[in-house]
C-alpha cells in the first residue's frame, strides 16, 4: 500500500476565487456591491426595465428596441401554455414532494414529453428551448402553487406582460399595478448573478454537449439548497417563528453567541450590502405596511441591524435572500413557492451563460486531491473480518 504525496497540490475548497470562463453576461463588484447584466447596473434595469427586456440582453447582448422587444414579448406569451400530460403527470406524483423538486420534475416532463426536443441541439434551437422554458416555467410554478392549495390551472392570458401573466396564473385575477411591478423587479433582480452555483452546475452539464433541458435541472437542483436560492425559504420561517421585535433580539443573539448561520446573510463575493437586497427592502417596507405585515419587517429590520452590528466586518451583510420573501409573502404567496419563482428568474441566466459557453466549449473536469491509499491488497469476501 502507498500514499501519494500532496505537498505540492494547491487547492481552494469551494473553488473560492478561481476563475473557471470568461464571459460578457453579468459582473460581480463584491467590493463595491453592484451587480451589472451585460454592463447595465441592476439598479437601473430594476428601476427602468421589464423582465422581457432583461431576459433579452442577457440573451442577445444589447437592450432590445421597439419592434424587438414586441416580438420576444409575443414569443414568450405564445409559448406559456403548457402540454396538458405534463401538468396531469406532475400532480400525479405519489408524495406531496418540495415545489422545486415539482419544478425539477416538470421540466424533465417538458423535455421528455416534447418529440421534437432533439439531442444533439445547436446552440439556435437551444436558444429557441431556453425562451420555451422562460415562458413555461412561469407557468409550472404557477401551477404547482395552486395545486398545492388544490386549485385548478389558470390559463396564461398572452395579453398581460410576463410578471403580471405570472401574478394572474398563481391567483386568477389581475394583481395591483403595485404587486404586478414589484414582481417584475423580483424577476429582474434574480436573473442572473455570476458563476453562482446553480449557474455552474448549468454549465457542467452543458459542458457535456449533454441538452438543455438537463443542465436546466442541475440548476434548479442546486439553487434548491438552503446555502444558495433555498435561503428565501428559510428567511420568512425564521421571521414568522419570531413574534414580536423582543423575540428577535433573543434569536439573534443567541444565533451569534452560539455561531450560528442566520439565513439570509452572507455571500461568496459580496463583501459590501447586496444592491439586489437594498432595493427588496425599500418594497418590502413599503408592501409590509400596506398589506399589515409591517411587524414582520420590524423583525427583519431588527436581526439585520444586530447582524451588521456583529459581522459587518467580516462582509457578512443581508443577501438577496433576505427581504426578497417578505415581498412575496405580502403578495400572498406561500414560502414554498419562493424558490420556484427565483428559478423561475434565474433560468435567463443560465441558458444565456450555457449559450455563450458553449460557443466555446471546454468540458469542465477539474481534479481532487486524492488521500487514500493506494495497491491495497484484493483479500477474497470468505477471508474478511
Ligand atoms: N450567519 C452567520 N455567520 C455566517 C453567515 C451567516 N449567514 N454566513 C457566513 N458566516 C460566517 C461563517 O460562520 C464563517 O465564520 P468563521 O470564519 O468564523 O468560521 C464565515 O462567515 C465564512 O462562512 P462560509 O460559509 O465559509 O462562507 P461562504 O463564502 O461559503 O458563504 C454562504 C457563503 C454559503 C452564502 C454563507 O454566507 C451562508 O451560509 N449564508 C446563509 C445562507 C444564505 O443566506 N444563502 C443565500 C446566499 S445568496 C444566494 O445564493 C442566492
Amino acid at each position: 500500500m502507498r500514499y501519494i504525496s500532496n505537498e505540492e497540490i494547491q487547492f481552494t475548497k469551494g473553488l473560492e476565487g478561481v476563475v473557471s470562463n470568461s464571459t460578457q453576461i453579468g459582473y460581480v463588484d463584491g467590493e463595491a456591491g453592484k451587480l451589472y447584466y451585460r454592463g447595465y447596473d441592476v439598479a437601473d434595469l430594476a428601476e427602468h426595465s421589464t423582465y422581457e427586456e432583461t431576459a433579452y440582453l442577457l440573451f442577445y447582448g444589447k437592450l432590445p428596441n421597439q419592434k424587438e422587444l414586441a416580438a420576444f414579448s409575443k414569443k414568450l406569451a405564445s409559448y406559456r401554455a403548457l402540454p396538458s400530460d405534463v401538468l396531469d403527470r406532475l400532480v400525479d406524483m405519489p408524495c406531496p414532494c418540495h415545489p422545486m423538486s415539482m419544478l425539477r420534475t416538470g421540466v424533465s416532463l417538458l423535455e421528455c414529453m416534447d418529440e421534437s426536443c432533439p439531442i444533439a441541439e445547436d446552440l439556435e434551437s437551444k436558444k429557441e428551448y431556453g425562451i420555451r422554458l422562460i415562458a413555461q416555467m412561469a407557468t409550472l410554478t404557477a401551477d404547482i402553487a395552486r395545486h398545492r392549495e388544490n386549485l385548478p390551472p389558470i390559463e396564461p392570458d398572452p395579453s398581460l406582460s410576463h410578471a403580471a401573466n405570472f401574478l394572474y396564473m398563481l391567483n386568477g385575477k389581475r394583481g395591483e399595478p403595485l404587486a404586478e411591478r414589484v414582481m417584475d423587479v423580483a424577476l429582474i433582480l434574480h436573473a442572473d448573478h455570476g458563476m453562482n452555483a446553480s449557474t455552474f452546475a448549468s454549465m457542467v452539464v452543458a459542458s457535456t454537449l449533454s441538452d438543455l433541458y438537463s443542465s436546466v435541472t442541475a440548476g434548479i437542483g442546486s439553487l434548491k439548497g438552503p446555502l444558495h436560492g433555498g435561503a428565501n425559504e428559510r428567511v420568512i420561517q425564521m421571521l414568522k417563528s419570531l413574534s414580536s421585535v423582543e423575540e428577535a433580539e433573543t434569536f439573534v443573539e443567541r444565533a451569534i453567541s452560539k455561531k450560528e448561520k442566520i439565513m439570509g446573510f452572507g455571500h461568496r463575493v459580496y463583501k459590501a450590502y447586496d444592491p439586489r437586497a437594498k432595493i427588496f427592502q425599500g418594497y418590502a417596507r413599503e408592501l409590509t405596511e400596506l398589506t399589515g405585515n409591517d411587524s414582520l419587517f420590524a423583525i427583519a429590520r431588527t436581526i439585520e441591524k444586530r447582524v451588521i452590528e456583529a459581522y459587518a466586518d467580516k462582509g457578512i451583510l443581508p443577501n438577496v435572500d433576505f427581504y426578497s420573501g417578505l415581498i412575496y409573502h405580502s403578495l400572498g404567496i406561500d414560502g414554498s413557492i419562493f424558490t420556484p419563482i427565483f428559478a423561475a428568474s434565474r433560468i435567463a441566466g443560465w441558458v444565456a451563460r450555457v449559450i455563450e459557453y458553449l460557443e466555446d466549449n471546454r468540458l469542465f473536469r477539474p481534479r481532487a486531491i486524492y488521500q487514500g491509499p493506494l495497491d491495497v491488497p484484493y483479500v477474497p469476501i470468505e477471508e474478511r473480518e
